[in-house]
C-alpha cells in the first residue's frame, strides 16, 4: 500500500498547504484578516495594514502610535552591517546585498535563537524598520554615497522616500507609495512566504526564514517581475514600438513579465489600484510615456493571449514616476512583504508541524548497483 495520501499536482497548484488567518484570495477578492484589499488600498496606512496583520485586528489610536514610535526606535542597522555593505561588490545584485545582509544582522539581535511570539515579535518589528533603512543604504553605497539616516517623525514610508532622495516626498508620493506598500504586504501562500514558512516549521529562527523567502521572492515569475516590466518598457523605448514587441514576443514563446497570475485568472485586484496610481503619478510629473505604453501593452497582451495584468505591471511605471532605481523595486516588494512573511512565522509557529511533501517518483524502479571496474 502506497504511504503517499495526496494527489500529485505540478507547482502544487490548487493544493491547501496549511490553515491560515493572515489573508485569503476567494473567488478573485484578496482580503487581509478579512478586510478587503480595496479598502485597505483606499482608507488604510502601512503601519495599521502591518498591525493588522500581525495582531489580526485593526489598532486604536494608542496602539498605531506605539507601533510607530517602536518602528522609529528600531530603524538603526548595526555598524558591522554598514561596514559589510561598504565592502561588497558595488556590482552586486540587490537582492542578493538584501538577502545576505539580512542573514547577517542574525548576528546582532539579541533574540535570534528565541523562538517565543514575543521575541518573534520584537524580531518582527526589527525587520520591518531596517530593511528600508537597508535598502537605502545599498543604493547611496553602490553609488559612493554614505547612507541616509531616518528622520524623526517620518514613518515608514516617508522615510523611505526621504532617505532614498534626501528630501520629504510631496503628498501624493507619500500617499501612493504608502498605498503600494499596503498592495504588497501579504499574499496568502505565495512562493516567498510559504518558502519562509517551510524553513519555519523545520523550528529554524525568524531571521532563517526571512532569508529564505528573499531568495525565493528574487525570481523574476515571484517578484522579480518589477524591476524587468521597467526594463522592458525601458527597450521598447516608444508607445508606436509595444506592438512589434508583444506579437515578437509571443511569436517567440517568451513570457512577457508582469501579467498572467498562478491564482487570479479574472484579474489581480492589486493591479487596478497601481494602474489608477501610475496614472496619477504620471499626471503629477507631467510624463504620461510609460503610463501610456503601459496601457497599450496591457490592451494588447489581453486581446492576443487573454493575459490580465498582476500586481508588478503597473508597479514599475508607479515606482520609476517615484524616481526609484529599477534594481530597488524588489527590494521595495520585500520591505513590504515582510509584514506578511513575518506575521506567517509566527502563525506557523503557533500550530508547527514540519512541511514535508512526497514526491512522485519518475525515476528507476528497480536498478542494481555495478561496482566501478565494471562499468
Ligand atoms: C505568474 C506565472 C508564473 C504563473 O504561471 P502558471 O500559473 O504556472 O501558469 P503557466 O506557466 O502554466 O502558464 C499558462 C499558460 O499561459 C502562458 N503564460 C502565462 N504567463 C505568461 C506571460 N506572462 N507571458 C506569456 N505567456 C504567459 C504560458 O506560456 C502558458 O501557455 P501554454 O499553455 O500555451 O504553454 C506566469 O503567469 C508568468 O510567468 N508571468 C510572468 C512573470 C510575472 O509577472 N510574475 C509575477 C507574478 S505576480
Amino acid at each position: 500500500m502506497s504511504d503517499k495520501t495526496a494527489e500529485f499536482k505540478e507547482g502544487l497548484e490548487g493544493i491547501v498547504a496549511a490553515s491560515s488567518a493572515v489573508c485569503s484570495i476567494e473567488n478573485g477578492v484578496l482580503r487581509y484578516r478579512g478586510i478587503d484589499i480595496h479598502e485597505l488600498a483606499q482608507k488604510s496606512n502601512f503601519i495599521e495594514t502591518v498591525y493588522l496583520l500581525w495582531y489580526g485586528k485593526l489598532p486604536t489610536q494608542s496602539e498605531w502610535d506605539d507601533l510607530k514610535s517602536q518602528l522609529e526606535a528600531n530603524a538603526a542597522l548595526p555598524e558591522p552591517v554598514i561596514k559589510a555593505m561598504e565592502a561588497f561588490p558595488k556590482k552586486a545584485n540587490f537582492m542578493d546585498v538584501l538577502r545576505t545582509t539580512v542573514s547577517l544582522m542574525a548576528f546582532y539581535d539579541p533574540d535570534e535563537e528565541d523562538n517565543s511570539i514575543e521575541a518573534n515579535q520584537r524580531k518582527a518589528i526589527r525587520l520591518t524598520a531596517q530593511l528600508p533603512h537597508l535598502v537605502t543604504a545599498w543604493e547611496h553605497i553602490r553609488n559612493q554615497r554614505s547612507p541616509v539616516h531616518p528622520k524623526k517623525g517620518l514613518g515608514i514610508s516617508a522615510n523611505f522616500l526621504y532617505m532614498l532622495h534626501g528630501k520629504e516626498p510631496t503628498d501624493l508620493e507619500l500617499q501612493c507609495f504608502d498605498q503600494a506598500l499596503i498592495l504588497h504586504a501579504d499574499h496568502e501562500f505565495n512562493a516567498s512566504t510559504f518558502a519562509a514558512r517551510v524553513t519555519a516549521a523545520t523550528l529554524s529562527d525568524m531571521y532563517s526564514a526571512i532569508t529564505t523567502a528573499i531568495g525565493t521572492l528574487k525570481g523574476p515569475l515571484h517578484g522579480g517581475a518589477n524591476q524587468r516590466v521597467m526594463e522592458t518598457l525601458m527597450k521598447i523605448g516608444e508607445i508606436d514600438q509595444v506592438e512589434k514587441f508583444v506579437k515578437e514576443a509571443f511569436e517567440k514563446k517568451e513570457r512577457i513579465m508582469g501579467f498572467g497570475h498562478r491564482v487570479y485568472k479574472t484579474g489581480d485586484p492589486r493591479a487596478k489600484e497601481l494602474k489608477r496610481m501610475s496614472e496619477k503619478l504620471s499626471k503629477e510629473k507631467g510624463d504620461s510615456k510609460w503610463f501610456e505604453m503601459s496601457v497599450k501593452m496591457d490592451e494588447l497582451v489581453q486581446k492576443e493571449k487573454g493575459l490580465l495584468p498582476n500586481v508588478d505591471f503597473y508597479s514599475a511605471s508607479s515606482y520609476h514616476m517615484l524616481g526609484i532605481p529599477f534594481e530597488a523595486y524588489t527590494p521595495i516588494f520585500a520591505m513590504s512583504r515582510i509584514a506578511g512573511w513575518t506575521a506567517h512565522v509566527i502563525e506557523q509557529l503557533s500550530n508547527n508541524r514540519l512541511i514535508r511533501p512526497r514526491a512522485d517518483y519518475i525515476g528507476l524502479k528497480e536498478a542494481s548497483f555495478v561496482p566501478m571496474n565494471q562499468r
